[in-house]
């Protein structure tokens, strides 16, 4: 057994352990090691072998102030053989734990893939966006191209190469939504018709669906902001049955055939002859209710046959060419599919209407 030289203390206070006794000026370097190793042992978590390793090997430690202290070789040798495989002990200890520690933590915080989760409601497309698109995938399957508009159109393209005379109400701004002197918020979507046949030769066969603006007061089946379909067909001898077999095809499509449709004459300043389509008032089935305004009709938007006045405007040869066109507002078309009376409700933005589409 060696027995350590110990330092000279001033006090009994500054005795750090059982071993190192200041009345004994000795240390049992051996028993100091026994100890160290057993509580490198016993330590069960990162925090209790760092502990250890301040408690035997800190700056204040038993060891390492006999070891400031030491006189003679051989107590040197033996103190610093002890600390060594203290060194050692600890980290190879910590390292163990460390590892532990980390296996542990895989295990508890790992996550169960297989385990049941809540139920997440998934967002989707708007109903407007839902019919747009199904509108353009009728007509694309119809061989029809699918085109942009602008939002903001100069008067020329929107009433002017339209055939609006200059007297005509829309022209006005109790009616529409002006920019400045020469542009506006489109009122329709049929300035698409023009910009489409200036871009290319007949034959022509094209959708344009978007927003559209009108100084309305909303009600149940108006709204300043609303969506339409543009359609325009040109080619050489289209008639008046290819719009109402187009018409009839796209009602099906998106009505499925149980409600009734009609065509009326109308007028419209770009097409001649004009026709109005009116599908049967879903809520009271044309009995006559106040959505339908008493007429048990609703109306769904506008066709007709290409005036020359456009084809000539875009310089097509209106002996050569004829075409028809048709403009459906998106919100009736939603409404009357699924039968809500009121077609504000699509931008009420309540979840609880627009998660039924
Ligand atoms: N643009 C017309 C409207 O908004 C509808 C329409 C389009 C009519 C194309 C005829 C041809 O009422």
């Amino acid at each position: 057994m060696v027995r350590a030289a110990v330092p000279d203390s001033k006090s009994d206070t500054d005795v750090l352990t059982p071993r190192f006794s200041v009345r004994s000026r000795t240390m049992d370097v051996q028993a100091l090691q026994a100890d160290a190793l057993a509580a490198v042992a016993a330590a069960s978590s990162v925090e209790e072998i760092d502990a250890v390793r301040v408690e035997y090997l800190g700056r204040k430690s038993a060891l390492k102030l006999a070891l400031r202290e030491v006189r003679d070789r051989e107590t040197g040798m033996a103190l610093n053989a002890a600390r060594l495989a203290l060194e050692e002990a600890v980290e190879a200890r910590a390292a163990e734990l460390a590892r532990a520690e980390l296996d542990r933590r895989l295990t508890e915080e790992r996550v169960d893939v297989t385990l049941p989760v809540g139920t997440y409601r998934r967002g989707h497309l708007h109903l407007i966006t839902q019919i747009r698109r199904e509108v353009e995938d009728t007509f694309l399957g119809l061989g029809y191209r699918v085109v942009d508009g602008r939002e903001v159109e100069t008067t020329r393209y929107n009433f002017d190469a339209l055939n609006f005379p200059p007297g005509h109400p829309a022209r006005s701004p109790l009616h529409s939504l002006f920019l400045d002197d020469e542009r506006v918020l489109r009122t329709e979507t049929s300035p698409s018709q023009i910009r489409a046949m200036e871009a290319e030769q007949p034959p022509i066969y094209v959708v344009s669906l978007g927003r559209v603006y009108r100084r309305d007061t909303p009600d149940a089946t108006h709204s300043p902001i609303f969506h339409q379909v543009e359609g325009l067909a040109v080619d050489e001898g289209i008639t008046l049955a290819d719009l109402t077999g187009t018409l009839d095809f796209l009602f099906r499509s998106l009505f499925g055939g149980e409600r009734r449709t009609e065509f009326r004459t109308h007028y419209f300043p770009f097409t001649e002859p004009s026709i109005e389509a009116y599908v049967s008032c879903h809520v009271c089935d044309g009995d006559g209710c106040p959505v339908c305004r008493h007429s048990g009709w609703i109306e769904v938007g506008g066709a007709g046959m290409v005036d020359p006045a456009l084809f000539e405007f875009v310089g097509y040869d209106p002996e050569r060419y004829s075409g028809f066109a048709f403009g459906w507002g998106l919100e009736r078309i939603a409404m009357l599919r699924h039968e809500f009376p009121d077609l504000r409700e699509l931008w009420r933005n309540d979840l609880r209407f627009t998660r039924q589409f």
